[in-house]
């Protein structure tokens, strides 16, 4: 007890110290805030997820520092949400914080943490595998290759991965794909949930361009899945395969057999 106190301290001192680019929840208080806005987006997200009626599945590729797998666990006890993310060359340790922040919130058993830079391979390969009732693809993809044509293919797949794909793209960043999306949008079934302010003004690196506000928006869609309704199981694994935790580095929670295909609940 005294060791966990410990380490609550020491987490939450260093979180404070470092500018932390979600807001961090710990026990479902935010701890500390993030250059990025969260709550704005999540607010959009909500109402999807109210209106479904079924326990779901959530991918959350690059999940930074878990905002919204933490937010959608706590809020939705019947949902299992699926991180993924690595310590990266820009981000450098998202990686290893989130690491703590699964152990900081391990009052939720409904999480699992793939601690794994995704490929366009580890895509097509967990498309084999798995599939999921939402895939949340925030403000990610342009990260994870330098290609715009392997980019358009790692959408192909993540639109595969799930029956609803929420992806959002930047007007600062990343801007071909951003336009490539939109350019989607208008081809395939895709709601357009809306525009958001990015950052907080403390955390906006373009103020000093003269700037009053943050100018940077990000846009956020939802697109249904390109598989056929038909060809899926009438009653979904609710579990991911061992063999996937394992390929992609699963590392919390440590007893993967406690969350495997089992209806999940959070702790009292
Ligand atoms: C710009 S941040 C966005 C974080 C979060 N999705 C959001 O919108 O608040 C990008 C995140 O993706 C992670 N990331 C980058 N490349 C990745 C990859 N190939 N697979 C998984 N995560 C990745 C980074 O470590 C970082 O946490």
């Amino acid at each position: 007890m005294f060791f966990r106190v410990l380490f609550v301290f020491f987490v939450l001192i260093l979180v404070n110290l470092m500018a932390v680019y979600q807001d961090v929840k710990v026990n479902n208080e935010i701890v500390s805030v993030g250059t990025d806005l969260c709550s704005n987006r999540y607010d959009l997200l909500r109402p999807i997820f109210d209106e479904y009626q079924k326990p779901f599945k959530v991918l959350d590729v690059g999940a930074a520092q878990g905002f919204f797998s933490f937010s959608i666990a706590q809020d939705y006890p019947q949902s299992l949400c699926i991180m993924v993310d690595e310590n990266t060359s820009y981000y450098g340790n998202h990686g290893d914080f989130l690491y703590d922040l699964c152990k900081l919130n391990n009052h939720l058993d409904n999480v699992i943490y793939l601690r794994k830079a995704l490929s366009f391979c580890d895509l097509m390969q967990l498309n084999k595998e798995e599939h999921f009732d939402f895939v949340l693809a925030f403000l990610v993809v342009h990260l994870m290759s330098p290609s715009f044509k392997e980019q358009t293919q790692i959408i192909d797949e993540l639109l595969k991965l799930g029956d609803n794909l929420i992806i959002e793209v930047a007007s600062d960043i990343g801007v071909v794909l951003s336009s490539y999306v939109e350019f989607l949008s208008t081809k395939i079934e895709c709601r357009y949930l809306g525009e958001v302010v990015r950052h907080r003004n403390s955390g906006c690196p373009r103020l000093s361009e003269g700037f009053i506000n943050c100018p940077c928006r990000g846009k956020i869609f939802l697109f249904k899945s390109k598989i056929d309704k038909d060809s899926k199981e009438k009653e979904p694994f609710r579990g991911i395969k061992k063999e996937t935790y394992e390929a992609l580095n699963g590392i919390h929670p440590e007893d993967f057999s406690f969350i495997n295909g089992q209806q999940t609940t959070n702790k009292e």
